[in-house]
């Protein structure tokens, strides 16, 4: 595919082709001549004015009349500037996004957030470009942790603290059993034989796993509720232990897996950076791990949802774990004959600091819980409101509060690089000045407040658009690349570009709002430019949305 991009130099165009050297290279030819051959056969001159430049850059620069005619399509509800799979040559794609994956009786942390906000973001995006996405959490709910649980609920449970704070009691249980399993050798041995107990299948310890798993699940679900975060499956570990074994059993028959000191493991001698890290499938006491698991799980979700693409989101620590799994699973799939496997992708992310520079914790040192971290996002912005508008009614303000914490949050996750650790910094992320959320928020219900003030809400519909200053102009060529931008996210799973076009847009818009007067202005012109404030809300508010982030109408 050869690929237009918004030129990095708008002087030299508004779009460039760079593919054209690479290509002239690899057919021996001419770079410069080649350009002139594309050039002539491209029919574009309705759109643009083509121009070969440098040693065989192709520069496009767009005529204000195509300019006006895709803003008007867009301001006829036609299109929001990007087409939809399905709808033009795109084919939809499917795929499976994993992510959140939170562990059972255990806190869902700040890591676990990243992987939230990012995974939803990106199932956004993927479905508001027209494809389809199974969003999957593959909860922590089976491994050894039970052991120690389970003699813990046994001995040391407190029914009352359980049924105040669950998590916290079974965090408690937990901590208090390998702590003392840790000069109690006899605790440690109780611990092992509940583990098998439970694995087993005895009636009294899947029982008390049952209730630890529900309890767990309905702390989870109250921050996906508060977070605007839904799964369409959340199948997690356990389900599949049922097929570890006989899947182990199968690698071994393929000779994909073979024994090692005991245990059972995929060795990649032609995986160069895998060589030295074969994949243990069994452990040497017998016991499945999380790669035996996730092999299971990727079979399983194969069979049931035939996807293209698979992308795990999780933060950087396991990329050894997910290069393992694909490539065990790329020499079972070609042992066994199967089809090819889908697109496996692993996304994965940097740690989250504290303004120290050390990884993010509370003054005493523990792991900040998401909902603690939610609650201070809302209070914070609570207090934010209050100073602004002290006039609204107590609810109003506790509505704005959660809606720009929330998104506060949730945006400073999504701007860094992925890949990069960031550091979390309450007085950034709740700036109404730079590039966060309540900024972008505070632009989208500023653009409202003009059209309450307009007499006419919205323009009428099929208003012409007249781009007759830098601004206008300037405003409605960002416009034009909102499509281009989510299909970048949509193809390297960078939600951080849609932050930046946002953010850009919001600029822009503000540029425009200053120098060109929209209500005061003439009929017509009144008309058009109203319609580009309309248009920049509405792919502010689209943006926002597919970043999992709500707009409010007035704050
Ligand atoms: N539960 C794991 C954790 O908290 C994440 C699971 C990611 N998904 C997967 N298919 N392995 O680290």
């Amino acid at each position: 595919m050869v690929r237009v991009r918004p030129c990095p130099e708008p002087k030299f165009g508004d779009y460039q082709c760079n593919a054209l050297m690479a290509l002239a290279k690899a057919r021996k030819t001419n770079p410069r001549q080649l350009a002139g051959q594309v050039a002539a056969a491209l029919d574009v001159p309705a759109l643009c004015e083509v121009e070969i430049a440098g040693a065989g850059f192709l520069n496009f620069r767009l005529k204000p009349s195509s300019i006006t005619q895709t803003l008007e399509a867009a301001a006829r509800g036609e299109h929001l500037f990007f087409d939809k799979a399905g709808n033009g040559v795109q084919k939809p794609r499917r795929g499976v996004a994993d992510f959140s994956s939170p562990n059972v009786a255990k806190p869902m942390h700040v890591g676990h957030i990243r992987s939230t906000i990012l995974g939803d973001s990106l199932a956004r995006v993927l479905r508001l470009l027209g494809h389809q996405v199974v969003t999957d959490n593959h909860i922590g709910d089976w491994g050894t942790q039970f052991g120690m649980l389970i003699v813990g609920w046994k001995r040391f449970l407190n029914r009352d603290s359980l049924a105040a704070d669950p998590i916290s009691e079974m965090e408690r249980l937990y901590k208090l059993v390998t702590r003392n399993a840790a000069s109690d050798p006899a605790l440690l041995e109780a611990s092992r034989q509940e583990l098998v107990k439970l694995q087993s299948g005895h009636d009294e310890n899947l029982q008390i796993w049952r209730e630890m798993i529900a309890l767990s699940q309905r702390q989870f679900d109250e921050i996906y509720a508060r977070l605007g975060v839904r799964f369409d499956s959340a199948l997690g570990e356990s389900f599949y232990n049922a097929r570890l074994k006989s899947l182990v059993d199968e690698l071994q028959k393929l000779r994909v897996a073979r024994e090692s000191e005991g245990a059972i493991a995929v060795f990649f001698d032609d995986v160069p950076q895998l060589k030295d890290h074969p994949a243990l499938v069994r452990k040497s006491d017998g016991g499945f791990n999380y790669t035996t698991t996730d092999l299971a799980t990727l079979e399983y979700r194969l069979k049931t949802w035939r996807p293209d693409e698979i992308i795990y989101v999780t933060d950087g620590r396991q990329q050894l774990h997910f290069q393992q799994v694909f490539a065990a699973f790329d020499k079972w799939q070609s042992c066994a004959g199967g089809e090819p496997p889908p697109k496996l992708v692993h996304v994965w992310f940097g740690s989250i600091l504290g303004e120290d520079g050390k990884p993010f914790k509370t003054r005493g040192g523990e792991t900040v819980k998401l909902s603690d971290l939610l609650d201070e996002a809302e209070e914070r912005a609570f207090k934010i409101v209050s100073e602004k508008n002290p006039a609204l009614p107590d609810g109003q303000r506790r509505e704005i509060a959660r809606v720009i914490g929330i998104g506060a949050v949730k945006y400073a996750d999504l701007l860094p690089n992925r890949q990069s650790d960031y550091i979390f910094s309450w007085d950034k992320m709740l700036a109404l000045n730079g590039n966060t959320a309540p900024y972008l928020q505070y632009a989208y219900a500023r653009i409202q407040s003009i059209f309450r003030k307009a007499d006419s809400c919205a323009p009428r519909a099929g208003s012409a658009i007249e781009l007759s200053t830098p601004e206008e102009l300037a405003l409605a060529k960002h416009l034009l690349n909102f499509g281009l931008t989510l299909e970048a996210v949509a193809e390297e799973y960078r939600p951080n570009f849609l932050c930046n076009y946002l953010y850009e847009l919001a600029g822009k818009f503000t540029l425009f709002y200053e120098n060109c007067p929209v209500l005061k202005a003439a009929n017509s012109l009144r008309a058009s430019r109203l319609e580009l404030c309309r248009l920049t809300a509405r792919v502010l508010k689209e943006g926002l949305n597919a970043l999992g982030i709500e707009t409010i109408e007035q704050m």
